[in-house]
């Protein structure tokens, strides 16, 4: 490896981990130095987060060697991998939620004498370090107070409040906004310069390109291969990872759009007013906006779980009254939420249960559930999404993150209602799954159905919508046709009912 880095900061030797239903690590090897920016890519279940949580200690190895700025590990649990210095940002908030900002920083180790904590010290020097980073968040506020991207961004903060050797970051921006991305960023290449180790998990490859100086590529637990990334782009990347070429990323069918499904008019609730929109059928309706502008909130007050305080909603012609999503799912309406932790999974349970749950009519003869036709269903969106599971009676919580997800859309996918919100959709997941995905989009038009699709992914968005339905601040800023997509003109929209200045130059200028 170039010797423009540092000394060797995290070592790991042929480290071998294996669960009941999966070898999830073989003989994994890699060397980080301090300075260097590694990405660690590989499809959803590839075995990056377990590697991660073997050298966090969260997990324990079956065989193989662990140093940490050249000390071996023998027996590693998370308070001495964090004593050794290396901190670990996952994408679930891993603090404590009912203490404020400042007290995780210090979580253990308060200033003060003879058992007092010395409150005003503790506030002062956190508040400090906060504004040092650059960050905007006050430190007397508990962390369920804050938003889930605030929460993830003190995570990160106190990380670097304790001095690391190692960072690892994984998936960190899946929640995040453009600018606290750029904040995120920025820190990192601070790190960098301070010559601090940082690992890079992610499946948005651009963002790999954008802050990471090697990569090395995991394929069913194993390393395929460790390179720089200038030697390589997207394109040559993909491959190693998927072990094929993708031709065609976003395969959009166009359709005759067909008659009109859902009409929502004048759609007013806590964070939105006045919001009209329509979709046919065979019409896929981008959602764009800002982080907050208030897209989700729309889909989760059509759907029936936030409150609606005036407006209708039209299925088919009829005007329906939706006040709980058992309301909107026997209309034909589904939401794939975008926040996984609210997903609706249930964690202890089977792959089976969780594809089955909203679908068991489907199974039910007489009275009897078929057992045989549930697994059969589970089965087929197993492979239609190529979940990586032992079967379909693995539990759920065993999944990797981005197969957890898919079983989520599996079982969408599976119920098939005439029109089905998908909020985010492909956050998390690898890029062939991703493309099998926007295929079963176009399977789901040709059966005369529709989607609405909120995305902040341009190229995914412009990719696969018809139209977009730009919404700004709470309102709809516009409509746009797919022959005139343009991601300046969306921006432009996307920015109407915001009066901030600064907002509009820091969008515009990405
Ligand atoms: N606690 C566990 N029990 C059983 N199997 C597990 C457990 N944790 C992970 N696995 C399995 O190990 C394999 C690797 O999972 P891992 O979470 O490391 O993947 P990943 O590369 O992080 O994927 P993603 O991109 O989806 O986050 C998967 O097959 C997963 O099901
Ligand atoms: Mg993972």
């Amino acid at each position: 490896m170039p010797e423009k880095f540092g000394e060797v900061a995290l070592k790991i030797e042929k480290v071998n981990k294996e669960f009941p239903a999966v070898k999830a690590l073989t003989d994994v090897s890699l060397e980080v130095r301090k300075g260097e920016v590694r990405a660690l890519v590989g499809e959803n279940g590839a075995g990056k987060s377990t590697l991660i949580k073997i050298v966090t200690g969260a997990y324990t190895k079956d065989r193989g060697d662990l140093y940490i700025c050249g000390k071996q590990i023998k027996r590693n649990s998370p308070l001495i991998s964090k004593n050794m210095g290396v901190y670990a940002v996952y994408q679930a908030v891993m603090l404590a939620k009912d203490l404020t900002v400042a007290e995780n920083f210090f979580l253990g180790a308060q200033p003060g004498k003879g058992g007092f904590i010395n409150w005003k010290k503790m506030y002062a020097e956190s508040e400090k370090f906060m504004k040092d980073l650059g960050l905007d968040i006050p430190v007397r506020k508990n962390l369920s107070e804050l938003s889930v991207a605030e929460s993830e961004m003190v995570t990160i903060a106190a990380a670097l409040w304790h001095n690391p050797e190692v960072v690892i970051f994984d998936e960190p921006t899946a929640m995040l906004t453009k600018s606290e991305t750029k904040i995120l960023f920025r820190i990192i290449k601070e790190l960098k310069e301070k010559g601090i180790a940082i690992i890079y998990i992610s499946h948005n490859l651009e963002e790999v390109f954008q802050v990471c100086d090697t990569i090395t590529i995991l394929k069913d637990g194993m390393v395929v291969d460790t390179v720089p990334s200038n030697t390589l782009d997207e394109e040559s990347l993909i491959p190693l990872m998927v072990g094929r070429e993708i031709s065609e990323m976003y395969s959009k069918k166009e359709f005759e759009p067909g008659k009109e499904i859902l009409r929502v008019e004048n759609l007013s609730g806590e964070k939105f007013t006045d919001i009209s929109f329509s979709v046919k059928r065979k019409e896929i309706l981008g959602f764009f906006g800002l982080v907050g502008a208030g897209r989700t909130e729309i889909a989760r007050a059509v759907y029936g779980v936030d409150k609606i305080q005036r407006g209708t909603i039209h299925i088919n012609g009829n005007e329906v009254k939706i006040k709980k999503p058992n309301d909107s799912l026997k209309n034909g309406l589904g939401y794939l939420p975008e926040d996984r932790k609210d997903l609706g999974l249930f964690l202890p349970q089977d792959v089976d249960f969780n594809i089955n749950i909203i679908n068991y009519e489907r199974s039910i003869n007489a009275g009897i559930i078929n057992y045989r036709k549930t697994a059969k269903l589970a089965d087929e969106y197993i492979e239609k999404l190529s979940i990586k599971v032992g079967g379909p009676f693995q539990k759920v919580s065993e999944l990797s993150g981005g197969n957890q997800q898919k079983v989520i859309i599996g079982r969408w996918l599976a119920k098939n209602p005439d029109v089905l919100i998908f909020d985010e959709p492909t956050v998390g997941i690898d890029v062939g799954t991703k493309s099998e995905i926007y295929k079963l989009f176009g399977k789901i038009l040709e059966q005369d159905k529709g989607i609405i699709l909120i995305s902040s992914y341009f190229p995914e968005l412009l990719g696969m919508s018809d139209r977009v339905i730009v919404i700004s601040n709470g309102r709809v800023a516009g409509e746009v046709e797919r022959k005139d997509f343009s991601e300046e003109l969306l921006l432009t929209l996307a920015m109407k009912y915001y009066s901030n200045a600064d907002l509009k130059e820091e969008v515009l200028n990405g």
